[in-house]
């Protein structure tokens, strides 16, 4: 079997303590299956930006299609103003490899994790499919008048008929091939969006048409997030904006059991797609060996599945549900080990 070439971007924070565990877990697959990587480390991130100037470079995302994939820790440094990174490292990646899809699961593993009552793994379990080049990430805006009392400032959101069009047919697609309830929701504010989410609502319409197996559902995203915590067994597959998208799958990373266990897949289908945790630097506790790797475990297993090998996606998966059923965890998931050694526990369990 061909080698897969993962380029790897740490990041910063708890970043690189968090990928050099997924990478070590890439390795041992490759021992005990057909599998095999070749990894290489890019110095991206506040360190390399603060020296030098550079955030990526055209030289480095011309170097980054050429991989297989793309392994992200996470960007953003308290030395550095906020924004500077995220855009200029997390989101030019995004919209310049055009990864217009971001696959967010909410799988909860384990009744004992999540916050809600009387919930277990049957109720909370969906796949959010969020918009991710356009909307009011699109950074179309700017000031007038700045720092007067008379400024202006204005951030709009941006949505094309393609990229509306691709990101619904995809969740539709998905939708249809998902073993649930063969379901899609909407999740939209048409009713104060009347010209943004009127457009998300005619596509739904009209690319519904090629899906009828898919049963069509439509929820305003304030609704949602009540949905979500009350009932959150009535989602199967949901596509939305990229700015709603941000906001509920942090509270669905909530309700599957925290930050540590949410993944991101920022997919283009026809191209190199990047795997991520949802959750960021962490500075908080960059540096003490205590941070989640369960995440970019995930993000791991879902590049594996990506990448064609769903059976050895399975694996990882496996060895992460014995993780947790066997308190086999860092401190944030009621475990005492280490970031290194949930890592090790995870190449020990894995076959
Ligand atoms: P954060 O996700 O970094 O942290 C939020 C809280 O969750 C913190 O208390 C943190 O300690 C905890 N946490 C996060 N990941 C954890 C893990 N793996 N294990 C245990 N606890 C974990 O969000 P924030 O504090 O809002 O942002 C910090 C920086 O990260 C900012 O610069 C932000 O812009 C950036 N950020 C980057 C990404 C990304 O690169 N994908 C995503 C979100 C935030
Ligand atoms: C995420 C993050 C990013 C986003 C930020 C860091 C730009 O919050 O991946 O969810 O808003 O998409
Ligand atoms: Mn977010």
């Amino acid at each position: 079997m061909s080698k897969k070439r993962i380029a790897v971007i740490g990041g910063d924070g708890i970043g690189p303590e968090v990928t050099k565990q997924g990478v070590k877990v890439l390795e041992k697959l490759s021992t005990i299956t057909d599998l095999a990587f070749e990894f290489e480390n890019f110095n991206v991130g506040a360190d390399h930006y603060l020296e030098t100037g550079d955030l990526v470079t055209d030289e480095v995302k011309a170097d980054l299609t050429s991989f297989d994939a793309i392994y992200l820790g996470a960007v953003g440094d308290p030395r550095v103003k906020p924004g500077v990174l995220e855009h200029g490292i997390l989101l030019d990646l995004r919209f310049s490899l055009d990864q217009y899809i971001n696959l967010r699961p909410i799988k909860l593993l384990d009744s004992k994790f999540t916050p809600l009552k009387d919930k277990g793994p049957k109720d909370i379990d969906m796949m959010i499919v969020r918009e991710n080049t356009e909307g009011l990430y699109a950074g179309v805006g700017g000031f007038f008048k700045k720092g007067t009392k008379d400024e202006v400032a204005t951030q709009e959101m941006i949505n094309t008929y393609k990229g509306v069009e691709r990101v619904i047919r995809y969740a539709y697609e998905y939708a249809q091939k998902r073993n649930k309830e063969n379901k899609l929701t909407l999740c939209d504010k048409s009713n104060v969006l009347t010209y943004s989410h009127d457009l998300w609502q005619r596509v739904f319409k009209e690319v519904g048409e090629k899906y009828p197996k898919v049963n069509q559902h439509h929820m305003l995203v304030d609704a949602m997030t009540m949905k979500m915590v009350r009932n959150p067994e009535i989602f199967d597959v949901v596509v939305t904006c990229n700015m709603f998208g941000d906001i509920i799958t942090d509270l669905g990373a909530e309700i599957q059991g925290g930050m540590g266990m949410a993944v991101s897949g920022n997919i283009n289908p026809e191209g190199v797609s990047m795997f991520e945790p949802v959750h960021g630097s962490a500075p908080d506790i960059a540096g003490q060996n205590k941070a989640n790797p369960l995440a970019a475990l995930l993000a791991a297993a879902m590049m594996v599945e990506v990448l064609g090998n769903p059976k050895e996606a399975q694996m990882i998966q496996k060895a992460i549900d014995l993780s947790l059923a066997e308190n086999q965890t860092t401190v944030d998931m009621g475990g005492k080990l280490t970031t290194d050694g949930v890592g090790d526990y995870i190449c020990s369990v894995l076959g």
